[in-house]
């Protein structure tokens, strides 16, 4: 049987996390694809390194590097983590067209060599860059879609589990909406541990921290890093996002993906829950909402829109 591939567009701080977690998951092969303008040599470095790695780590695919696109043929899914991350005290939304160019640029050649993969996007301001990578591989929204949801919901998760001594794996919650710290949307009222609700398990102020803390999550990490962005909770998000899709998991993870239809929003990218399978998202899911959650899923694509509307081509 051939082994599924995998390229990571960028081996940056992110993408090198994301091939670790890949590789040795032993699940497939893994291309590293950089620019030696930008990257050097690095990539060709990490993709050694973490090859070095196989004799302890007991996985037996493979992980090489390339500055072109040959290598990357025929991938089953593309993950483009090219773009410049946030710096401390930056909006994701301040990267707009400098990014837009970069996914654009890469998506196209990612898309030519591997005409029926999963595209998985993850450079910000994400949702916005997935209707750039939507436009630039001319693929359906099945096989375009961005990583947002999983890493917020898991930040979500964690400060609810922590909040209650429970293991994170335990705290059934989404964060839906923009990837954004002003559009994201945890679903306080959908959010269930052991089956109860946490609005039965923690008083309303105490919630509203948690989901306050979810929502500046990257902010903080990048705060305390005081260079470059958060990459461990981002790269688990997407590789948990890339795993469900290579071995057709069905598992029902949020992510970034164009509405049609979904909580009345069309034609825009925004997060739901979505069943990643083979071939991408197979469904997705609309959550039962309160008044106000609804409202503020509405105004995050609304705002996405209008940060599409800026980008110049
Ligand atoms: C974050 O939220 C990098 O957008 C990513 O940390």
């Amino acid at each position: 049987m051939a082994r599924k591939k995998v390229t990571i567009i960028g081996a940056g701080a992110t993408g090198g996390a994301m091939a670790q977690r890949l590789i040795e998951r032993d699940i497939c092969d893994v291309v590293l694809q950089d620019d030696p303008q930008f990257a050097g040599t690095m990539h060709f470095g990490k993709a050694l390194d973490e090859s070095q790695a196989a004799a302890w780590e007991g996985f037996s695919t493979r992980i090489s590097a390339t500055d072109g696109w040959e290598e990357t043929a025929n991938s089953d899914v593309v993950i483009c983590t090219a773009g410049a991350p946030r710096k401390p005290g930056m909006s994701r939304e301040e990267l707009l067209n400098g990014n837009a160019a970069i996914v654009r640029a890469k998506v196209a050649e990612a898309a030519k060599h591997s005409p029926n993969a999963v595209i998985i996007i993850f450079a910000n301001p994400m949702d916005a860059m997935c209707h750039v990578a939507l436009k630039a591989s001319g693929f359906p929204r099945e096989r375009v879609i961005g990583q947002g949801g999983a890493l917020d919901s898991a930040r979500y998760r964690y400060f609810v589990s922590e909040a209650l001594g429970v293991s994170p794996a335990d705290v059934h919650g989404y964060v839906i909406g923009g990837h954004t710290d002003t559009t994201m949307v945890p679903v306080v009222s959908q959010t269930r541990i052991g089956g109860v609700p946490l609005t039965d398990l923690l008083p309303a102020d105490r919630i509203q921290q948690l989901v306050a803390r979810a929502m500046r999550g990257g902010a903080e990490i990048g705060e305390l890093l005081k260079v470059g962005s958060a990459y461990y909770a981002p790269s688990a998000g997407t590789i948990a996002m890339a795993e469900a899709i290579l071995l057709d998991q069905r598992r029902l993870i949020p992510c970034s993906v164009l509405h049609q239809g979904e909580y009345g929003i069309r034609d825009v990218y925004s997060g739901t829950v979505c069943q990643l399978g083979e071939g991408g998202i197979q469904r997705t899911f609309e959550l039962p909402l309160t008044d106000d959650e609804r409202t503020r899923v509405v105004a995050a694509a609304a705002a996405t829109k209008d940060l599409v509307n800026l980008i110049t081509d």
